[in-house]
């Protein structure tokens, strides 16, 4: 039988389960037989002995209903017979071989020699509790282990595992503990290795961190110790397969229509446009939902770290940063890349997030016939959003004065979108701020929509509104009257004016 090492299962002892798993014992079957005890004292409970019943110090009583987003969690039983059937099937399985197996042949062929294990040692596990055993070890196997169910939930944001005991996710803004967990740090490791071979990097003592990409576009960062001093961390941001556009950003009431229809207008009126944030705030998000606006003729070039933009446009090119080799050799930064997207021919850049010197080459874009270019950046406020801009491009050695500095960025910038993650999970955009130009020293700006909180409901949920600040013609009026989007600017500012009355 193909991928397997022989066609007997050993019915020896298994190794003892790797450190912190389970206590060693003397008996000849010590993960079998704790795991058989812990059967027979339960018998009349099927799914409780093996289910998703929380352990307390892995789950919080807290964390347990909150959102309903409760990942099972199981016992440590399952786990001791878990770490039993999967090292006797390590042992009776050729790893090499079953990787040459299409997927589903590949669980055949698990399915099959679990079985046979299951059978020989006696384990007593009813369908439904053999049928998860079977799905969590072909997860190990064959996927990225325990992470594969928190992989294919699509409300999951992001994937936070501190160490092989601690999985936190992020569902709504909202970040809790979830029950999943690694047999010990070696399997977590192992599980990292896997995600970072794909991309052709490794991650060790040597070189303890690395960023990686899932097959489906998830990002993905591991950082290992010495560095980590607690056990290998994994941090997914996973990749949302239904972007979201900006008639949601409405739904979910992080801008106002009238607000969604100012920003259509300066993404099809090729406003320069930069979008700030903080992490998680859901700037890439807007970028996205903006760039929905951009005419299908256009030729768009994207720059980013790690592809996430999903452009709709036919005529996009997209480029993607590279870096160090191993040997610290051969990387391309996010300057290199605008600086060649210019020669390009682009009639728009786009720049996931400006993080350092591409500041200058993109704020040159923009000044050079590139109108509607846009990034984001990551900064606390409209203001930061502004003087951390600066910062990048005195950093990258421009040897500039700070007024020529702020006078290129009052030129070339026309619109600063600024989003927030609030304390209770929700995120709003909470600025539309037009760059008007200097006065002195100082880059002069106008709001045209704010939010504003005004409190805190029984649950804790934040309240708030967002209100346009009364600007009827704001300073890309002309812009807009160009493009033939007047009287659409009109009208939105004026529906919001009226709301707020
Ligand atoms: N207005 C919103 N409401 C709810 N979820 C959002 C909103 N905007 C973004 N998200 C989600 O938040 C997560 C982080 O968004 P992202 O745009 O990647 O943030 P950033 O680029 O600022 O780090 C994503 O999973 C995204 O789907
Ligand atoms: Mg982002």
């Amino acid at each position: 039988m193909f991928g397997r090492r022989s066609e007997k299962i050993p019915n020896v002892p298994t190794a003892p389960p790797a450190a912190g798993s389970t206590a060693p014992s003397a008996a000849p079957h010590p993960a079998a037989s704790t795991a058989q005890q812990a059967l027979n004292r339960a018998p009349a409970a099927p799914p409780a002995a093996l289910a998703p019943a929380v352990t307390p110090k892995v789950m919080p009583a807290q964390h347990v209903n909150r959102n309903n987003t409760l990942v099972s969690a199981r016992s440590e039983e399952y786990y001791d017979i878990k770490t039993m059937v999967f090292t006797a099937l390590i042992e009776a399985i050729d790893l090499t071989q079953l990787s040459l197996l299409d997927n589903n042949a590949a669980r055949n062929e698990i399915r099959e020699i679990v079985n046979e294990i299951i059978s020989i040692r006696e384990v007593a596990l009813s369908i439904t509790e053999q049928e998860k055993l079977l799905e969590d070890i072909c997860n190990d196997v064959l996927g990225y282990g325990p992470l594969e169910p928190l992989l294919v939930r699509d409300e999951i944001n992001d994937i936070m595992v501190n160490g092989s005991d601690t999985t936190y996710i992020e569902v709504a803004g909202v970040t809790e503990q979830t029950g999943v967990r690694f047999r010990d740090d070696r399997h977590l490791m192992s599980v990292c290795q896997r995600i970072v071979s794909q991309v052709g990097r490794r991650v060790d003592e040597a070189s303890p961190i690395c960023d990686a990409r899932l097959p489906d576009g998830s990002r993905v960062n591991v950082i290992v110790p010495p560095l980590a001093i607690d056990g290998p961390v994994l941090t997914i941001r996973k990749f949302r397969k239904d972007r979201l556009r900006l008639q949601d950003l409405v739904d979910l009431k992080a801008i106002t229509s009238e607000g969604a229809e100012v920003l259509s207008i300066i993404g099809h009126v090729r406003c320069n446009c930069l979008i700030s944030g903080g992490t998680g705030s859901g700037k890439t998000t807007l970028l996205n939902a903006l760039t929905g606006f951009i005419d299908v003729e256009e030729r768009i070039v994207t720059c980013e770290d790690a592809a996430e933009l999903q452009l709709q446009q036919p005529h996009v090119v997209r480029l993607e940063t590279r870096p160090p080799n191993l040997e610290g050799e051969g990387s391309v930064t996010m300057r290199d890349l605008v600086k060649n997207c210019l020669r390009m021919r682009p009639d728009r850049i786009i720049v996931g997030e400006v993080r350092g010197s591409e500041a200058f080459d993109l704020l040159q874009a923009m000044n050079t016939g590139h109108d509607g270019s846009m990034g984001t950046l990551h900064a606390n406020s409209p203001r930061e959003a502004l003087s951390r801009l600066e910062s990048m491009i005195i950093m990258g050695g421009f040897s500039l004065p700070s007024k020529t500095i702020k006078e290129m960025i009052a030129d070339s910038i026309d619109v600063l979108i600024h989003g927030a993650r609030l304390r209770d999970g929700s995120r709003k955009i909470t600025h539309i701020t037009e760059i008007l130009g200097m006065e002195g020293d100082v880059i002069t700006t106008q709001d045209l929509f704010v939010y504003d909180v005004s409190g805190e409901d029984a649950s804790g949920k934040l309240l708030g509104e967002h209100r346009s600040t009364g600007i009827m013609k704001p300073a890309f009026w002309d812009r807009a009257r160009y493009y033939g989007q007047e009287a659409e600017l009109a009208a939105a500012l004026e529906a919001a004016e009226v709301r707020d009355y």
